[in-house]
């Protein structure tokens, strides 16, 4: 694992995009998984300004986003095709042909997380997958008690989720308590994954996270069996964690 800790949620930003950045120069092809959520919003913007300002070309990316909610249609203002959409494809030479984000009108949910799976594996496999985490250790929409071998699947929402997410939505206005996720299995398949947290709001995952035991019930504890995860903190977020974490280890702080 290479944990950064950075000053704030801009300096996270920053460091997120110069690696997306450099991962489309060196392979302009790439397969690059996508999540929602304030954190990658900084990011976003980035990429944005490196299209505009520095010729940044996404024409040749395909990109698979994590999740979406189960009974809002790609218009509806919360879900996250609109997310996606608003606050990034629409500003970039995406071509929308290899832009995939889970459908939440399916009709036949199961075949959908098939077909999913399927576009993923046809694809070539997620080259670099962008990755928040839920103050619960979620990671996507894989709550505690995910199984870690899990593929893109239908997942009730913990109260938690619902709970955080609400801020999202109209006052008085339902929020889905499903979604459809990829797994942490179809996660961990994603040649690297780039983790970002910021706020103390998140310290308690990162430390279970980083330095806890694997466990389905902190799905985001998986990153400690991932081939690369490339953990991008503020000092907040990093707050919690009882080792100094530099060049791939971790050493007790002094
Ligand atoms: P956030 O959500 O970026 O809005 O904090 C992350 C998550 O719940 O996975």
């Amino acid at each position: 694992m290479l944990v950064e800790v950075f000053a704030d949620h801009e300096s996270i930003s920053d460091r997120a995009a110069e690696v997306v950045t450099e991962q489309l120069r060196r392979k302009p092809d790439s397969v690059l998984g996508f999540a929602t959520g304030s954190t990658p919003l900084g990011l976003y913007k980035r990429l944005i300004r490196n299209h505009e300002e520095r010729g940044l070309d996404f024409s040749k990316m395909t990109t698979f986003n994590l999740d979406e909610y189960v009974g809002l249609p790609p218009t509806h203002p919360q879900s996250y095709h609109h997310f996606m959409w608003e606050n990034l494809f629409n500003h970039i030479n995406v071509n929308e042909s290899r832009v995939y984000i889970p459908h939440g009108m399916s009709d036949d949910v199961d075949s959908f997380c098939a077909w999913y799976e399927k576009q993923i594996e046809d694809a070539g496999g997620i080259d670099l997958q962008i990755l928040g985490i839920g103050a619960n250790g979620h990671l996507a929409f894989n709550e505690p008690g995910s199984s870690l071998g899990s593929r893109t699947r239908i997942k009730t929402l913990t109260e938690k989720t619902v709970r955080d997410n609400a801020r999202f939505f109209e006052e008085g206005e339902a929020v889905p308590h499903q979604a459809i996720t990829m797994g942490v299995g179809t996660i961990m398949d994603a040649e690297t994954v780039l983790l970002l947290a910021s706020g103390e709001r998140k310290a308690q995952a990162i430390r279970d996270a980083l330095e806890g035991p694997v466990t389905g019930m902190c799905p985001a504890t998986v990153v400690q069996m991932h081939r690369f995860a490339h953990i991008l903190l503020d000092g907040e977020a990093a707050s919690k964690l009882e080792y100094r974490h530099h060049g791939g280890i971790a050493e007790p702080k002094p």
